[in-house]
């Protein structure tokens, strides 16, 4: 006659044969191996068996221990592989893969990047102003009146709330007046929107490197020799610098800056850059009043200020004949800046 625990043996494994699924395979594993399974119960009835007794039945026991175990796990292994199976069944391996492709900055990136590594050497620092502004930061503080053509309708474009998308990244001027006390050298680089009809120099939005140097004694010769030191290092040591007379509310006098280099793929034609000039007394009083004190006293601190057409510096530096292509997002113009 079968032992107890041979029939307890042949029960399991038939149980475990007839399991359907991984979840009652656990089942019968919990109901005789687990804590309170049947098997185990008789790790504890060996305590009452006699001396001869015990080592055959321990063996025994190990037996058959073992062979329900490996039953088990040669079915969870089972039901893995049908598993794994079923999933690869819908897949063509002999499809080709999906390539990643690298990355690349965008050419305005690079522009902005190579422009602030350039003033970074010169000491200034990075500053910051919000795309959407208010009027006052965008023009009323900078000399600006409201007859001032910029603040037509037809130039700008206004939120319902009256704030609006700044028209130049001078309004980061003020910003940083506001917040530090003279001395001060800081640039920001960012986009700026006009209602410019679009074409291939004019886009409604376009970005620009602002700088702004306050100190004692600045004079007009340190605005163009650090421009000329930007435009140099940018296009190469042959590069030609141009000051023109030029007006803007908020420098005086105000300057416009052209470029042309032989090394250059635009040859001989002078090429507008920037604007700049000496910061306007009444910016800084303006920034005083925002402020409540005294700081920036025009009779101590004088300043330059200047805008550099971000667009314009890319377009010449990397050849680009159109300003739209920089907002087309079309991967064979991006690739070739990889
Ligand atoms: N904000 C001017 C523009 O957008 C450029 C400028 C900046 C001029 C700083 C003078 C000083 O045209």
């Amino acid at each position: 006659m079968a032992h107890p625990l041979e029939q307890l043996r042949d029960d399991a494994l038939r149980e475990v044969d007839s399991a359907l699924d991984e979840k009652a395979l656990d089942v019968v594993r919990v109901g005789y191996l687990g804590r309170n399974g049947s098997i185990s119960a008789w790790g504890e009835q060996m305590k009452t068996l006699d001396n001869e007794e015990r080592p055959v039945i321990g063996k025994l026991l190990n037996e058959v221990r073992n062979a329900v175990t490996a039953a088990i796990e040669e079915r969870t292994g089972k039901f893995r592989s049908q598993k794994e199976s079923e999933a690869l069944a819908g897949l063509d391996v002999s499809l080709p893969g999906t390539p990643h492709e690298y990355g690349a900055l965008h050419p305005l990136h690079q522009m902005h990047e190579r422009g602030i590594q350039i003033f970074r050497r010169m000491g200034f620092a990075l500053a910051d102003g919000p795309d959407i502004e208010d009027e006052w930061h965008c023009f009323d503080a900078l000399n600006t009146p409201p007859e001032h053509p910029a603040r037509n309708e037809q130039d700008t474009f206004y939120l319902s709330d009256g704030r609006l998308l700044r028209t130049h990244t001078s309004t980061v001027q003020i910003r940083a007046m506001e917040s530090v006390p003279p001395p001060l050298r800081v640039i920001a680089s960012g986009a700026a929107y006009r209602r410019d009809e679009v074409d291939a120099t004019h886009s409604a939005q376009f970005h620009q490197i602002e700088g702004l140097y306050v100190d004692e004694n600045v004079s007009v010769a340190d605005l163009k020799g650090e421009l000329e030191f930007f435009l140099r290092e940018l296009f190469g040591s042959e590069t030609e610098v141009q000051f023109r007379p030029h007006y803007f509310p908020f420098t005086e006098p105000s300057l416009e800056v052209y470029v042309r280099s032989k090394a250059l793929k635009r040859g001989e034609q002078w090429i507008e850059v920037a604007g700049c000039g000496m910061v306007h007394p009444a910016v800084f009083e303006a920034v005083n009043k925002a402020r409540g004190d005294k700081v920036y006293d025009p009779e101590k601190w004088s300043g330059y200020a200047f805008g550099l057409g971000m667009d314009r510096l890319a377009m010449i530096l990397f050849d680009i004949p159109d300003i739209r292509l920089f907002a087309q997002n079309d991967l064979r113009f991006l690739k070739q800046f990889a």
